[in-house]
């Protein structure tokens, strides 16, 4: 459930009409609503109530520190992959003790960052990590709180460019070693093992790989145990999918239900990270149509917004509902059309023989389900300056970050002094 609603013939993003901040903003922009946000954090957070959970919302999703605020006042942790994520998470108010470090490369200046803050805990992904974390905190006198992210081998049914849970996978430990890991960590200064982690990949829309992998997880818990480690923690992840079409992924409920069945009764803390689930689809991304085109084969509608302002189709067919500003428009005829962008090449395409409505120059259309890497993996590829963000909040609005100017743009390149003059 989203607050974009049509009213008074337009949509709407809250109680405000999205033709006005495009007057105000222009186009593209990304618009997002506090309350959609709000309300998927609660829903997800809600369906642990009285569960030992920490929900860690994973900024890669949408890491404007407008979001992250909204998100960090109902008292949402973060996972973060980078110093600068890191960095975002403290400034917008998230305690650095609900604060995860993921990720399979982080380096020991980022270590060392993380350290000092005093978050709760690394995810660490590899043998040569641990032993650069355990060099980084015993230097500085410190303990490193981590779990392992193991990679259980099962298959999340899920675009290959997101799947992340299987052995060929880049991400966490093989399953095979993970008791000689874990014994052999125990014995490096400045690193303290708290717990196992596991994600095993984005826009899941079905429990079963859940299933069997938090299985794996807690099987995993009792052995370590056994051998002598004391597991306080289980971090499963993110990766809850979200309606981009017809596909109905599964209610919070009965996901916490499954992970709650695996893990429930192991008397650790369960750290999640959804991301997506939480902003995707609290966030639409407004286009103006600039041509319509009449082609031999195919009719194209020319948007302003491209392949850099919004990648997922391009890069992993994703699927973004495009609906007419206008309410006329949403309920009129419809006939197959090609909806692109202008940058320079034919993966720039949002929809291929879409029914599309009757559009025109100068329309507007809003992408749905785009607030989760949307902007985040916006590019200035053809000189197009960085997409604006606005967020609504009841009949407020305000730009959360501004569009820069193309003198901005172009002054961050430099000449060197042999090409001066
Ligand atoms: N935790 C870890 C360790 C992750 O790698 C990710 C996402 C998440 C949590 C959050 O997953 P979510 O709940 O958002 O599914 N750009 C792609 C998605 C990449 C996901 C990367 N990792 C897309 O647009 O579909």
């Amino acid at each position: 459930m989203d607050h974009f609603t049509y009213k008074n013939g337009e949509l709407y993003a809250e109680d405000v009409p999205l033709s006005a901040i495009a007057e105000t903003v222009g186009t593209p922009f990304y618009c997002y609503s506090t309350a959609t946000l709000e309300r998927h954090y609660k829903v997800f957070s809600g369906a642990f109530d009285g569960a030992n959970a920490l929900v860690c919302y994973a900024l890669k999703a949408n890491s404007n520190q407008a979001v992250i605020r909204t998100l960090a006042k109902l008292g949402s942790g973060a996972d973060v992959v980078s110093e600068g994520e890191l960095r975002r998470a403290i400034e917008a108010g998230v305690p650095p003790e609900k604060i995860v470090f993921s990720g399979v490369g982080k380096k020991p200046e980022e270590m060392r960052y993380a350290l000092e803050a005093g978050i709760h805990q690394f995810n660490v992904e590899s043998e040569p990590e641990v032993r650069t974390l355990s060099e980084v905190a015993s230097s500085m006198g410190v303990m490193a709180p981590i779990t392992f992210r193991v990679n259980p081998d099962v298959d999340a049914k899920t675009h290959a460019k997101i799947s992340t849970g299987k052995a060929e996978n880049k991400f966490g430990v093989p399953w095979q070693d993970v008791s000689r890991i874990y014994a052999e960590t125990a014995a490096l200064p400045g690193i303290a093992i708290k717990g196992v982690d596991v994600h095993i990949g984005s826009q899941l829309t079905d429990l079963e790989p859940y299933k069997n992998a938090f299985n794996r997880v807690r099987d995993l818990v009792q052995q370590l145990r056994g051998e002598g480690h004391d597991i306080t923690r289980v971090d499963l992840g993110g990766g809850l999918g979200i309606p981009y079409d017809s596909t109905i992924p599964p209610a919070p409920t009965a996901y916490a239900a499954v992970a709650l069945e695996a893990i429930g009764n192991l008397g650790c803390q369960i750290i999640f990270e959804p991301g997506r689930l939480i902003v995707g689809n609290a966030g639409v991304l407004v286009s103006e149509v600039i041509y319509v085109k009449q082609a031999t084969q195919r009719k194209f509608i020319i948007l302003d917004a491209a392949m850099n302002d919004l990648i997922r189709p391009a890069m992993y067919d994703g699927y973004h509902q495009i609906d007419p500003i206008r309410e006329d428009q949403k309920q009129g005829k419809y006939s197959p059309a090609d909806v692109v962008g202008p940058v320079c090449e034919t993966g720039d395409t949002f929809a291929r023989e879409r029914d599309m409505p009757e559009l025109a120059r100068g329309d507007l259309v809003a992408f749905r389900s785009a607030g989760a890497y949307g902007a985040v993996m916006a590019s200035t590829y053809n000189t197009r300056p960085l997409v604006p963000e606005v967020l609504v909040k009841g009949d407020q609005y305000a730009v959360i970050r501004a569009r820069p100017s193309l003198e901005e743009l172009l002054k961050l390149d430099i000449l060197p002094q042999w090409l001066e003059g």
